[in-house]
């Protein structure tokens, strides 16, 4: 892994091929192992780059992962800004200043790329929004992520791991792949209670983006789990309608981590989509 100075941490970042740079944010509570199995395939078409976000995996919360208060807190903002702070200096290292990326975010990923998309459009190339939503919390949810924020010290994430994982995998992936789960459970409880806490209390802050979506010029392709529990197929339709230029594509077998569940599927949505918008 390589570290990149990014703000007031350390990124810890995995990169893999050549091409346009694609950078990948992760959902929560996990770390760039999400996309591993994805990377090879990718790596052909793109500058695939991984990074662990702020708090979790290998790179630390850093002092302004934390609130007014001092209570770990990482707002879907800062890591946009953290992501754009890392594309500029990749680009930079590979001589091409300037450069726009490609952002491909899973669920709170796909919070983190619309943060992009809303603050800094004219860096992003194209995206891919995964099993993610544009919506602000209920007030409901956003009460029980600030109260997971502040007992996960005392539960632990063995506790958010047994929790998680059932709502996750699709049920052929709980069949057929039993590894599959395991590996998250890894990812999970290799987390710290303190990056767990940052991004639930980020999260539960998140703004409404739905208003964004009629607004946003790059090409956007919408993938999700075709069995995902989190974010209906629906949903996501939806979302890809409101997009100009929205693209949308199913994963089968795949609920809400398909880049682990079939990654192959995974994978050739991407490269069909942007070998179609390369024309
Ligand atoms: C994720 O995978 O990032 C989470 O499901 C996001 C969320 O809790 O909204």
């Amino acid at each position: 892994m390589k570290k990149y100075l990014v703000d007031d941490t350390a990124y810890f970042v995995n990169a893999k091929g050549s091409g346009p740079i694609l950078i990948f944010a992760h959902g929560f509570p996990f770390d760039g192992r999400l996309f591993e199995p994805v990377i090879d395939k990718l790596a052909a078409r793109f500058h695939c780059v991984v990074p662990d976000l702020r708090g979790f995996g290998k790179t630390p919360l850093g002092s302004n992962g934390h609130n007014s208060l001092g209570a770990p807190r990482v707002k879907m903002g800062r890591f946009a800004d953290d992501l754009a702070i890392l594309g500029s200096e990749i680009a930079c290292e590979r001589g091409n200043k300037g450069e726009k990326i490609f952002v491909c975010g899973l669920s709170m990923g796909g919070y983190i790329l619309l943060e992009l998309l809303r603050r800094r459009p004219q860096i992003i190339a194209g995206g891919i929004f995964c099993d993610s939503n544009a919506s602000a919390d209920p007030e409901e949810k956003a009460a029980g992520r600030n109260y997971l924020a502040d007992t996960i010290d005392s539960f632990g994430v063995h506790t958010l791991a047994d929790n998680m994982i059932p709502s996750l995998v699709s049920p052929k992936t709980t069949k057929d792949k039993p590894e599959i789960a395991a590996l998250l459970s890894d990812i999970i409880t290799s987390q710290s209670p303190e990056g767990v806490a940052a991004g639930s209390r980020g999260m539960a802050v998140r703004r409404n983006l739905v208003d964004l979506l009629p607004t946003v010029e790059a090409p956007i392709l919408v993938l999700g789990g075709a069995d995902d529990k989190l974010s209906s197929v629906e949903s996501l339709d939806a979302i890809a309608e409101a997009l100009p230029n929205g693209s949308r594509a199913t994963i089968p077998d795949a609920g809400h981590v398909p880049p682990l569940e079939n990654p192959d599927a995974f994978a050739d949505a991407i490269l069909e989509w942007h070998s179609r918008i390369s024309q």
